[in-house]
């Protein structure tokens, strides 16, 4: 097999839930560059129509937006049953929809109201857990598929709450590192599970990327603090990485966790 036909993904179906906006819509065009078709999902039809209709046309591949709000359970099914329907097939699943829903609630510890941290740990892990579920399902009848969950160094290394004291930002709440150590212990679990039926379940976990929206000391902070000097990028660092774990150029990875963090958490 020749470098080009390793990342070749022509034909193939990827499902991307969260696939409107950043993380998961850099990984959706990512995707659809390499070949695939895409089912995009967002909580609103409106905004993965938008995505829908932006990829097809710079990608010329086809599109399927859906709307789909992961702490609904129900709504999994339909969608792995339309998405299914689609093409006949799903290849790619990334489970993307996660974070912690922005300007609700407290994030600090002893201020954290439960059903905050429940709804992390819902959309995060729990959401992340039936999509594979439902879509592993499929892909197990198929005897093929490529699951990339996404977790986080929040999954991995405690947080230095000073670096967001000093910018007067609330920081991340505990939940969140839960919920994030839940997917990459739930990434290797689901692989031992799937994989002798053909599913292969990796994760990615990303550090910090910098949207242009944080204030410029914490961005300093945190560069400071990783060995490759800056934060991640949208449109080009998880790139590599989603094309290696949904292509056949990972064919003999399972169960990992791809940390795409400029070095991170190795000076945590
Ligand atoms: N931004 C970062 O620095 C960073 C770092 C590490 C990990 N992550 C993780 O990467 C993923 C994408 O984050 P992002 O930075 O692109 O943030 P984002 O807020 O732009 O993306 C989150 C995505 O999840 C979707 N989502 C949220 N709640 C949902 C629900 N109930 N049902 C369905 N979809 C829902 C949103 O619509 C959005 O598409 C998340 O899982 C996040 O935890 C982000």
């Amino acid at each position: 097999m020749t470098i080009q036909e390793m990342f070749d993904l022509t034909g193939k179906v990827a499902v991307i839930i969260g696939g409107a906006r950043d993380f998961g819509f850099n990984m959706a065009d990512v995707l659809a560059e390499a070949g695939c078709d895409l089912v995009l999902t967002s909580r609103t039809l409106a905004s993965a129509e938008q995505t829908a209709v932006k990829l097809k046309a710079k990608h010329k591949r086809d599109t399927l937006p859906l709307a789909l709000d992961v702490t609904r359970h129900p709504q999994i099914a339909e969608v792995a049953d339309r998405a299914a329907a689609w093409k006949g097939h799903i290849d790619i699943l990334i489970n993307n929809a996660g974070g912690t829903p922005s300007g609700k609630g407290k994030a600090r510890l002893f201020e954290r109201a439960p059903e905050d941290a429940a709804e992390v740990i819902n959309i995060n892990l729990l959401g992340s857990l039936y999509c594979c579920q439902e879509i592993g399902r499929i892909m197990a009848k198929q005897g093929h598929g490529k699951i990339i969950n996404v977790a986080s160094v929040a999954g991995i290394v405690g947080r230095d709450r000073r670096m967001y004291d000093r910018s007067s930002m609330q920081g991340q709440p505990i939940d969140y590192a839960a919920a994030k150590a839940g997917v990459i212990g739930m990434t290797r679990d689901l692989a031992g599970y799937l994989s002798p039926m053909g599913i292969y379940v990796n994760c990615i976990s990303p550090g910090g990327f910098d949207r242009g929206k944080l204030p410029a000391g914490f961005v300093k902070d945190y560069s400071d603090r990783t060995p490759l000097g800056r934060m991640g990028r949208d449109d080009t660092d998880l790139r590599g990485a989603t094309l290696f774990l949904a292509s056949s150029a990972s064919n003999y990875v399972t169960g990992h966790n791809l940390v795409v963090d400029g070095g991170f958490s190795i000076w945590q």
